[in-house]
């Protein structure tokens, strides 16, 4: 496929030919955006040229010596983790790398191989995105390397990782119940920022692999690559290119296109549903019938009874009963076919808040029987 872009595995990509605006004004901006002639920024002058009307944020232009220095020449060691388009490497600036800079440790994603026009688009997506966007649950890009060929991005350093690699780790413990619940409130409050900042941001990607957690598990949203800005109101935007990643991309964007903040909202559910299950949202390791989680664990989540059936058993039953059928009909409702029968990211932080346990809490509800 020509001009095909894959975000990690598997993704979506699919060309749409055929879609209609619900409102014409939106569609124009939105498919001259998909147009592969757009200039992209060459150097760092061209992306702070970009940046000025929307820079909050300062960010370092580092240089491709300096982050050979900051990761010890991309050591293979180092690697954290990769994904679509390239790898993301540990790394630490140190006191003596450039007067001005303060020593942190951060984390260095490269976009490597075969220079796509796409790769690099999603590279300036990410500065623009998070060089004007500031919250506590979305992770700090802290500069950029814009040096001939080279597109690499340089975060604050996430200790623990991704919520996929805790939550579906086979050598760490299981994440108790009240952490599930303070990453899904953390993620979530991510969301509802973007969703209700001046100029609305949807995010596209929601999934585990991109909510990143710090030493306390507090989550932050991480690789603004596929973000767009938000449609005004209810309007949505068509694209011509469905990206995104199955399990998780929203059932009317994937069939038509229509993306909206409601798309967010059914993948928040999708990760509300593997946090509550220790399931994956695609597994073709399990039989036909449970390996996509959302047809498997639908049905069950309103029945009381059947319920218990679907929480991770790694739990081994430490959960708090009410709160668990609370953060069940969440995800429900969030899942629903019907985009404007979901929540707004606010409602469902406000429904989070009060199944955020204390340990106390914890103890007294583990000895009622679901
Ligand atoms: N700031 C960070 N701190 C720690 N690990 C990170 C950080 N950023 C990314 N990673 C790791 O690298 C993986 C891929 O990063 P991501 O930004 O999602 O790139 P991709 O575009 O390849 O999906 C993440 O799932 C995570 O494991
Ligand atoms: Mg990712």
């Amino acid at each position: 496929m020509g001009n095909c872009a894959f975000r990690g595995s598997p993704s979506i990509y699919k060309v749409f030919s055929n879609a209609k605006s619900e409102s014409p004004k939106e569609q124009s901006p939105s498919v001259k955006e998909e147009k592969q002639d757009q200039k992209l920024p060459s150097n760092p002058e061209e992306v702070e040229d970009l940046r000025r009307d929307s820079a909050a944020n300062p960010l370092v232009a580092f240089t491709f010596n300096e982050l050979k220095t900051i990761t010890s020449n991309f050591r293979q060691d180092y690697v954290l983790g990769g994904g679509g388009f390239g790898s993301v490497y540990k790394g630490f600036i140190t006191e003596d790398l450039r007067e001005g800079i303060q020593p942190l440790q951060v984390a260095v994603k490269v976009h490597d191989g075969d220079n796509s026009y796409q790769g690099h688009r999603e590279w300036l997506a990410e500065v623009i995105f998070l060089g004007q966007l500031s919250h506590p649950n979305l992770v700090k890009l802290v500069g950029y390397c814009c040096e001939d060929e080279h597109r690499v991005l340089i975060y604050e350093y996430m200790p623990r990782g991704s919520v996929e690699s805790n939550l579906f780790s086979r050598v760490l413990l299981p994440l108790p119940w009240s952490i599930r619940m303070k990453i899904a409130l953390g993620a979530a409050k991510g969301l509802a920022f973007l969703h209700d900042a001046t100029k609305p941001v949807i995010y596209r990607d929601f999934k585990t692999s991109n909510i990143l957690l710090d030493e306390e598990y507090n989550a932050k949203l991480s690789d603004f690559g596929l973000a767009k800005d938000g449609p005004v109101g209810d309007e949505s935007h068509v694209s011509t290119r469905i990206m995104g990643t199955y399990g998780y991309a929203a059932p009317e964007y994937i069939m038509t296109g229509h993306l909206t903040a409601r798309s967010d909202v059914y993948s928040f559910g999708v990760v509300l549903l593997e946090l509550l299950t220790g399931r994956k949202s695609l597994d073709k390791s399990r039989p036909v019938r449970e390996q996509t989680l959302t047809d498997w664990a639908l049905p069950m989540l309103t029945q009381k009874k059947k319920l218990h059936g679907i929480v991770d058993p790694r739990l081994n039953g430490d959960y708090p009963i009410k709160g668990v059928h609370k953060a069940a009909m969440l995800a429900y409702h969030c899942l629903n076919r019907n985009p404007k029968a979901r929540p707004l990211m606010r409602d469902i932080v406000d429904s989070l808040e009060p199944l955020q346990l204390s340990l106390e809490t914890l103890e007294v509800d583990q000895n009622q029987q679901l």
